[in-house]
């Protein structure tokens, strides 16, 4: 049978299952191919019955049944499963044919198997694939990277699956992102800002219950409230939704009934250790991080919370108005701090890697399909239209009048929240990171003067250029 086939997809779980669907759904015509063979058997007798698919049970099957040059995306399992996968599809294709990966792997194995593929004549790509089960059904966000030369293989597949924005419904959410692994580390990046997001909503709620004792009808009314706002987005949209959905077992609200302990599955943590490699301080990933490991020791919360004191009072006791639009500026000033640090960290990890990033088309790729789409998005892609090279989104005047407007509101929660005893870490790493970052003089001075008295390891003056060392033990005042 002559090959047929647009592209070919390996691995039928949800997500890959889901992508080929959608790519049918545009006029492609999909090869398809699992491990276990009884998916592919599945997929063409139920959702795709009738459709334009090409059932196979061998690697080698799927790589006939596709026109040259060809195109095989992996939606499997990130790691060693992929590089097993890329060893037998290499010895099958031709030079020229174009391997995808779709899944969630660590950035630098991009890298490397970019290098690998291309050392054999062939192009790689590793793409974000954001939106989970719907997106990917309906629309993701898309963010590959690799070979350069596969770009306008995939694109018109890509541009054509991915979500759409814009006032037309046009600008596609896909776009090339770069060489190598940097469509992984942008994606990466995305999934770390929503740990953030995720968690400064949380902590919105958990001021909203504890300090102002409101229902979850009332949480239902606020979310509501703030979607028509400048956080309309689709993390608070379901966080609306959420208030309004009872149990079906027990009739009591569903929220009330999860178990209080957060799992992960690693991105965030990814980026949280990265920064710390690269130096730049991503404290609301971080934060959100630890949140979640924090949760995860339930019994041993649940001990202490009978042991160890907070403060007599746990209640705000003013205008209860007023204090729930406080919590709307500290929940916006922060989330603006959050992707400021995101898109540090993208463009400290851009000059390491040699990535010409464009920053204002990322936050554009994020506007629609994924889990962090929101109005918030065009923001961040005007600001970067602006200036190109911002350095940092505070110091966009749209930011800076942002934070500027919402600022005593932001430190009013945060010091209600320390008084009455209630956790706003990412709240708190947000506003501690704003005033690091506006204060010329920081307390690094003594830092650097206890760093020189005990270890010798030098400082540097505001008077004069050069390295000193002093004998802080000898000049010192003699203790009494
Ligand atoms: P399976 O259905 O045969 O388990 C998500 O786990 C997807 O990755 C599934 O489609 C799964 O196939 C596939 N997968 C996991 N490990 C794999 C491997 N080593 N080779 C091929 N596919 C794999």
């Amino acid at each position: 049978m002559p090959p047929t086939c647009d592209i070919g997809m390996i691995g039928l779980a949800v997500m890959g299952e889901n992508l080929a669907l959608n790519m049918e759904s545009h006029g492609y015509t999909v090869a398809v191919f699992n491990r276990t063979t009884e998916k592919v058997d599945e997929l063409l007798a139920g959702r795709g019955k009738g459709k334009k698919f090409v059932g196979c049970h061998t690697v080698q099957q799927l790589v006939d049944a596709l026109v040259k040059p060809r195109k095989v995306m992996m939606l499997i399992k990130a790691g060693p499963a992929v590089d097993q996968v890329i060893e037998e599809l290499l010895p099958l294709l031709s030079p020229g044919d174009v391997i995808i990966d779709g899944g969630n792997s660590y950035y630098t194995d991009t890298e490397r198997r970019t290098t690998e593929v291309e050392a054999k004549g062939l192009l790689y790509v590793g793409t974000g694939v954001s939106g989970g089960e719907e997106g990917a059904l309906k629309g993701p966000s898309l963010m590959p990277g690799g070979s350069p030369a596969a770009w306008p293989l995939i694109k018109p597949i890509f541009q054509a699956i991915a979500a759409q924005v814009g006032p037309n419904h046009d600008i596609p959410c896909c776009d090339w992102v770069g060489p190598r692994g940097a469509g992984h580390y942008v994606k990466m990046v995305h999934n770390g800002i929503e740990y953030g997001d995720m968690q400064l909503i949380c902590e919105a709620y958990l001021m909203l219950k504890e300090a102002l004792g409101m229902s979850n009808a009332e949480l239902y009314d606020v979310f509501d409230q703030w979607n028509r706002g400048e956080l309309d987005s689709y993390l608070i949209e379901i966080t609306r939704d959420i208030f309004s959905v009872k149990d079906p077992e027990t009739s009591n609200d569903l929220v009330d009934m999860v178990l209080d302990e957060a799992g992960s599955k690693g991105t965030g943590k990814w980026m949280s250790q990265l920064a710390l490699d690269l130096g730049v301080p991503s404290t609301l990933v971080t934060e959100a991080v630890y949140a979640r490991y924090l949760s995860a020791d339930k019994e041993a919360r649940v001990r202490a919370s009978g042991i160890l004191p907070g403060p007599a009072n746990a209640k705000f006791t003013g205008d209860k108005k007023a204090f729930t639009e406080s919590i709307r500026h500290a929940l916006y000033a922060s989330k603006i701090c959050s992707y400021a640090q995101g898109f540090v960290q993208l463009r400290a990890a851009a000059d390491q890697h040699k990535w010409p990033l464009d920053y204002g088309r990322n936050a554009q790729l994020w506007r629609g399909g994924c889990i962090i789409r929101a109005k918030f998005l065009d923001r961040i892609k005007e600001a970067f239209d602006r200036n190109p090279q911002l350095e940092n989104l505070l110091f966009d005047p749209f930011f800076t009048d942002a934070v500027k407007g919402g600022q005593d509101a932001w430190r009013d929660v945060v010091a209600t929240a320390s008084n009455l005893g209630l956790p706003v870490p990412a709240f708190g790493a947000a506003l501690a990171y704003y005033d690091g970052y506006r204060r010329a003089r920081l307390p690094a001075n003594l830092l650097q003067s206890q760093r020189d008295y005990f270890g010798a390891h030098t400082y540097k003056r505001i008077d004069r250029p050069g390295v000193f060392h002093t004998d802080w033990l000898s000049l010192r005042k003699p203790p009494k």
